[in-house]
């Protein structure tokens, strides 16, 4: 068996190792193809060319995509991290600024997956000190200071993803914070491994918690540092990181390998049964009062 791996290879390659339908959750953040000079992120992956033209990069992110679709089992998700607006420099005759998240809804609905949920990732005051001074203070061309990405998640031929209840473990708490959706969480910034641009294991949590079982199997095909499948493990998911960088691979191995996996779970309807239990509790010391 290939799950609880961390495969070093091209995206493609390492997701045509895994068969067809047995995925609960692809969740990942590609490279943004921000590495054009003058372009905004300049995030720097070893391995990868992070400047491909506009067209090239979505064409793709597409064949990505299909390769993830193949891998989910029915009502598994699909689940995106990516910045809302991309720039490149070269492309300032044509369309310099573009919604990109308008491009992957209209891929995914191309290739058939349900338009399930966004979330709008605040990431406080990440853009630190970065002003476009040519128009500070004016209305001319004024620049937001983009401080959210998003999460955007679809779902493979219907929205319920079949599974056992029981293991389902998130606390009260958590489903209420993770059911919001604008989710406040600081990145990264340990420059784990060196990597630019490492999940917080906060945004990871919520999201195995929120649309997987425990058990499940949830890939990451861009999975740098392993923060996907180092949260996984943590939370009794079965996990598959890819990434085509041989550094980060061993990065992530050699943090998930000190790793226990997390056993205090509350079932269900252990859960429910106590919130039914208080509720009567009371009803009934309101019905003495009265
Ligand atoms: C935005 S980062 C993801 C970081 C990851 N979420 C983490 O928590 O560390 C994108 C990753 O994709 C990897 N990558 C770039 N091109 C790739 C390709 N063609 N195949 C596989 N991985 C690739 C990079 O090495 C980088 O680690």
């Amino acid at each position: 068996m290939m799950e609880n791996k961390i495969i070093h290879a091209d995206v493609l390659d390492g997701l045509k190792m895994i068969p067809d339908g047995i995925v609960s959750l692809v969740f990942y953040s590609s490279p943004y193809n921000a590495f054009a000079p003058g372009g905004l992120s300049g995030k720097k992956y070893g391995d990868h060319d992070d400047n491909m033209p506009w067209i090239d990069y979505i064409d793709w992110l597409k064949e990505v995509n299909i390769e993830c679709q193949r891998v989910l089992r029915t009502g598994g998700r699909l689940a995106i991290n990516i910045d809302a607006i991309t720039n490149r420099q070269e492309d300032k005759d044509e369309e310099y600024i573009r919604p990109i998240v308008y491009y992957l809804c209209k891929m995914m609905k191309e290739i058939g997956m349900l338009f399930y949920t966004e979330v709008c990732w605040t990431k406080q005051n990440a853009v630190g000190k970065d002003t476009a001074w040519g128009s500070y203070l004016s209305c001319s061309t004024p620049v937001l200071r983009r401080n959210h990405e998003y999460i955007l998640v679809w779902s493979k031929d219907q929205f319920t993803l079949p599974g056992d209840d029981e293991l389902s473990d998130m606390t009260r708490d958590e489903f209420l914070l993770y059911t919001l959706s604008h989710w406040i969480i600081p990145p990264e910034t340990r420059r784990l491994g060196g990597h630019p641009a490492a999940f917080p294991e906060e945004l990871v949590k919520r999201m195995v918690k929120l649309f997987t079982y425990r058990g499940d199997l949830v890939v990451d095909p861009f999975c740098g540092t392993g923060t996907t499948p180092l949260v996984a493990h943590h939370y009794g998911r079965r996990w598959i990181g890819i990434d085509n960088d041989k550094k980060f691979c061993e990065y992530a191995k050699g943090r998930i390998k000190k790793e226990d996996v997390y056993s205090d779970i509350q079932k269900r309807s252990e859960v429910l049964a106590e919130a039914k239990e208080k509720k009567r509790k009371k009803n009934e010391s309101v019905q003495k009062i009265v």
